[in-house]
């Protein structure tokens, strides 16, 4: 289902309610996230998984919102975390650390030791030499922690090299012949819990194949391991699901799930798996004012007062982002653009070569943004970061406030 689409009248809604409306209601920079959305893409998750015993754990640096992430809990959902930050914005949001998987390479002792008193369900471990500082960790607070390792299963994930961290030559995980010797280390660390196995080869994947590769790798490992007496309770298959930006053709949520099952039925182990983009990308908009409209020699340009410093995948990763009228607007004439803020960066734009009809004045609407949008926002050039609003049919509601100047500065002194 569409949930930001045009009505009759040409209008683009959230949901019930003109995105118009909302840009004049509450300013722009405006990130719109439609509530809808977000139940209907979590239990496609869900009802995909059935009866086969599993745990989605939502990926919160997709978008880290409190109220996406209550959100989330109340729908039974677990959580994937990265940081101390992470694991704090869950607790708060009421999440419950019992399903929260902890990932990432650089694990200080403060927040292993954080995650340690929440009682998390499992670090996923990605080097010898932090499984041994978790051991550690784990023994100087009386206690045990519960770990699975993270293996790269080097598969090429065919995605951007920047979001691609399944390959050898990528900073992440264990390759798996060093895995099943980690796995053996573990066994005789103190403070040490092994519970289960984890990969994660990498985001915006269109194709199936590269999870199949890894998948088929991890079992033979998890059968071996079975074989040495270690037995574990779940697997960890990351996230990495792609969404459609343009003309992508990503597999469904569905078949996603039904893939990942058919491969591990019979091994007797729970699912976990960790979706970030497929559960918000599509579930945000973007909403910008147009504030000029300036002809260069060879190229047009729409000034609008989105930038970089609010979505910055075009900028880093030459993502394509639909952007389109919040209106129709037939006194405009027709022209291409490339759509640029007001960062003092060349590499400022959101969008090149759009077909758009367009005045100063009017909103344009970026498409798919709900995930690694506002979560990868700055304040770069002094610019207060954008409101976030949740739209629930016809209600809406802010779920973060514009930022102030004030906010600018905060903790800084004079
Ligand atoms: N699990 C782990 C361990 C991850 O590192 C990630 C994403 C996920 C799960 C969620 O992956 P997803 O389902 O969202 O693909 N900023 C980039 C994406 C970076 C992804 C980093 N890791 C972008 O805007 O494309």
């Amino acid at each position: 289902m569409e949930f930001f689409s045009r009505n009759d009248n040409g209008s683009m809604m959230a949901e019930d309610v003109s995105v118009s409306f909302l840009a004049r209601q509450y300013g722009t920079p405006l990130y719109v996230y439609s509530e809808k959305a977000l139940r209907e893409h979590f239990s496609e998750f869900e009802q995909s998984a059935g009866d086969f015993p599993h745990l989605i754990c939502y990926a919160v640096k997709a978008n880290s919102n409190l109220s996406i992430l209550r959100l989330m809990a109340s729908l039974g959902a677990g959580f994937d975390i990265v940081s101390g930050g992470e694991l704090a914005r869950v607790i708060k949001a009421g999440g419950d650390p019992a399903k929260v998987v902890y990932s990432g390479v650089a694990k200080t002792e403060s927040e292993i030791s954080a995650a340690l008193n929440a009682g998390i369900l499992s670090f996923n471990v990605e080097s010898e030499a932090e499984m041994e500082r978790i051991s550690r960790v784990a023994v100087s607070g009386n206690t045990t922690a519960r770990i699975s390792v993270r293996v790269n299963p080097d598969v090429d994930a065919g995605t951007h090299p920047y979001i691609s961290t399944g390959l050898k030559t990528n900073k992440f995980g264990v390759p798996v012949e060093r895995a099943f010797n980690l796995y053996k280390r573990a066994l005789e660390l103190p403070g040490i819990k092994i519970v289960g196995i984890d990969c994660h080869i990498g985001s915006q994947l269109t194709s199936l194949a590269p999870f199949e590769d890894a998948l088929d790798r991890i079992v033979m490992l998890i059968t071996r391991l079975k074989n040495e007496g270690i037995v574990l309770e779940h697997i960890d298959v990351g996230g990495g699901l792609g969404v459609v930006y343009n003309d992508e053709v990503p597999p469904s949520r569905k078949s996603y799930m039904d893939v990942i099952i058919n491969k591990i039925r019979g091994l007797n182990i729970k699912l976990i798996c960790e979706p970030g983009r497929s559960m918000v990308a599509n579930a945000g908009i973007l909403v910008s004012r147009c504030e000029y409209l300036k002809e260069g020699e060879t190229v047009n340009f729409c000034i609008v007062d989105t930038a970089m410093n609010d979505m910055i995948r075009p900028s880093l990763y030459q993502a394509w982002m639909k952007i389109e009228e919040a209106e129709m607007n037939q006194n405009a004439s027709d022209a291409v653009y490339n759509v640029v803020g007001p960062v003092c960066e060349t590499g400022d734009f959101l969008g090149k070569d759009r077909h758009l009809q367009v005045a100063a004045g009017d909103y344009l609407v970026m498409q798919g943004a709900g995930a690694y949008g506002f979560s990868m926002s700055s304040n770069y050039n002094s610019r207060p970061r954008a409101c976030e609003v949740m739209v629930s049919g016809s209600d809406h509601r802010i779920i973060r406030k514009r930022e102030t100047i004030e906010d600018l500065w905060r903790g800084e002194e004079l």
